[in-house]
C-alpha cells in the first residue's frame, strides 16, 4: 500500500512490545470493556479498512501508550494540523477537507498542502501531542453547567484571566466540549468515532451526533466497525482508572500545593470539578484560555480562536512529558515558563518566588 517510513516502523515496533506487555487482562471487567480493550490494542490492517488514504497510526495504542496503554504519547508521534493564514496577516482559512491531523498521509491528496493543484498552500502549522486518556471516563461525568459555572468571559474579577467553555452544535443542540486540546469533542464516546476516522481511517455507524465518518470508498464494506464495537471501545476508555496521587510524605509537597493556589495556577487548573459520582480531582476547569505569547500563529476553529486551548488536566502529569499542546516544554518548569497571555502574571509570580518555593511547587506537581 505504501512505503513504511522509519516512524511507522517505530510505531509497529512499539506496538509489538505493548501487545506483549498487555496480554494479562484485569479480573472482573465486563465483556464490553475487554472487547473494547482488544479494539484499542488491535493493529488494524488494510483488509479491515485501515486508512483511505489518510491515517496516523494502525492502532489507538500506537500513540496512547505512556505510562500504560491509554496514556499519552511521545514527541515523535505528534500529529500536525495545517491551514492558511496569509503569513499571519489573516484571514485564517482551512484547506479543502478541513484541518488534517496528518502524520502518515498521501502527499498527493487533492487540496492538501503539498498538492500542486491545491487552491492555496498551507502556511501555518500546529503540532499536537497525544494526551493521556486515563481518567477520561470521570471527566465525561462532569456536567456542562458545572464547567460553565467557572467561566469569566469578561474578566469580571479583573485578575487578567478569562475562561470560556467550548460550545458545540451537536445535531441542533448546544453541548459543552470536554476533550481534545481545543475542547472540540463533547463526549468520550464521540472521540471513539472521531479517532477511528481521523487517526485510523476506519468508518463507523452514524449515531446522529456527527463525529463519525460513515463511508470512505476504500472498497471495504462500510461501516468498518459496528455500533457495538464503537460502544465497547468507549466502555474501555471510560474504564481507564484516573492516575492516583504519588502520596509523597515530603512536607514540601503541601507547601507546593499552597504555592499553586497562592500564585494563581489553581484559577485555571481548578483542583476538583463535581462529577455525577463525586468530586473529580483533575486540576482543570476544562475551559479555553489563551496562554500563548502575542503573535502566536496556530489553528482556529469556530468558538476556539487562534491561541486558545483547554486547560489540560494535571493528574498523572509526571508521566506525560513533554508538555503543552505541541510538546514545546521538556519538563514541568519548562511548562510553567511556557505560559504567557492570560497566565503572564502567574508566570511572573512563579519567577519571583524564592527557590525553595519553586522547588516545592514542582514536587507537588510530580505528586499529582
Ligand atoms: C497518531 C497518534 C494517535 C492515534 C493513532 C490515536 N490518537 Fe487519540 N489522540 C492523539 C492526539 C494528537 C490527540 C489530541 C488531538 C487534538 O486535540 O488535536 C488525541 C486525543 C484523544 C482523546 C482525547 C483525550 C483528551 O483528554 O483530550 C481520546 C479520547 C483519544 N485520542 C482516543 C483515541 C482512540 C480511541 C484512538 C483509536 C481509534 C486514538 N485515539 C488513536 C493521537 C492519536
Ligand atoms: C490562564 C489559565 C492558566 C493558568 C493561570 C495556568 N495554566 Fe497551566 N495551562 C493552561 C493552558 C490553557 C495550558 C495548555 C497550553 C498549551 O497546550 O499550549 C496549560 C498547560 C499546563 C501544563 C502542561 C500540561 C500538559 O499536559 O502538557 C502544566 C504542567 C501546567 N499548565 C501547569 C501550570 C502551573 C504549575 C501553573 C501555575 C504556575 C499554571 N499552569 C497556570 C492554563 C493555565
Amino acid at each position: 500500500m505504501f512505503e513504511l517510513t522509519s516512524t511507522h516502523k517505530h510505531l509497529l515496533a512499539i506496538g509489538i512490545g505493548a501487545a506483549v506487555a498487555f496480554v494479562c487482562l484485569p479480573q472482573g471487567q465486563s465483556t464490553s470493556v475487554t472487547n473494547g480493550r482488544d479494539l484499542f490494542d488491535k493493529a488494524f490492517h488494510v483488509a479491515d479498512g485501515l486508512g483511505m488514504p489518510e491515517m496516523n497510526g494502525d492502532s489507538c495504542r500506537a500513540c496512547h501508550q505512556d505510562p500504560v496503554m491509554g496514556g499519552a504519547g511521545p514527541l515523535e508521534l505528534n500529529v500536525t494540523r495545517f491551514a492558511h493564514d496569509n503569513q499571519g496577516v489573516g484571514p485564517f482559512q482551512n484547506l479543502p477537507g478541513g484541518q488534517g491531523l496528518s502524520k502518515l498521509y498521501s502527499p498527493n491528496m487533492p487540496g492538501r498542502e503539498e498538492h500542486p493543484l491545491g487552491p492555496i498552500p498551507a502556511d501555518v502549522f500546529e503540532q499536537r501531542q497525544t494526551p493521556s486518556i486515563l481518567g477520561a471516563g470521570l471527566i465525561d461525568t462532569i456536567s456542562g453547567p458545572e464547567i460553565a459555572s467557572h467561566e469569566d468571559p469578561t474578566d469580571a474579577n479583573s485578575d487578567g484571566i478569562f475562561g470560556v467553555a467550548r460550545r458545540l452544535n451537536v445535531g441542533g443542540t448546544i453541548e459543552i466540549g470536554r476533550f481534545g486540546w481545543k475542547a472540540q469533542i463533547p463526549r468520550l464516546a464521540d472521540f471513539a468515532n472521531d479517532a477511528m476516522a481521523g487517526e485510523l481511517g476506519i468508518t463507523t455507524p452514524d449515531n446522529g451526533r456527527g463525529f463519525n465518518t460513515p463511508t470512505d470508498g476504500d472498497g471495504i464494506a462500510d461501516p468498518e466497525l459496528s455500533q457495538a464495537e464503537v460502544d465497547d471501545l468507549a466502555a474501555f476508555m471510560a474504564s481507564l482508572p484516573a492516575p492516583t496521587r504519588g502520596g509523597s510524605t515530603d512536607p514540601r509537597v503541601a507547601t507546593g500545593e499552597q504555592v499553586f493556589t497562592n500564585i494563581g495556577c489553581a484559577t485555571c487548573h481548578i483542583p476538583t470539578l463535581m462529577g455525577n459520582s463525586g468530586p473529580v480531582a483533575l486540576y482543570s476547569n476544562l475551559l479555553l484560555h489563551n496562554v500563548m505569547p502575542s503573535g502566536y500563529r496556530g489553528m482556529s476553529e469556530p468558538g476556539a480562536d487562534v491561541g486558545f486551548y483547554r486547560t489540560p488536566p494535571l493528574w498523572g502529569i509526571k508521566d506525560t512529558a513533554p508538555y503543552m499542546h505541541d510538546g514545546r516544554a521538556e519538563d514541568l518548569e519548562g511548562a510553567i515558563l511556557a505560559h504567557a497571555g492570560e497566565a503572564t502574571q502567574v508566570t511572573t509570580a512563579y519567577q519571583s518566588l524564592p527557590k525553595p518555593d519553586q522547588e516545592a511547587l514542582i514536587l507537588f506537581l510530580e505528586d499529582l
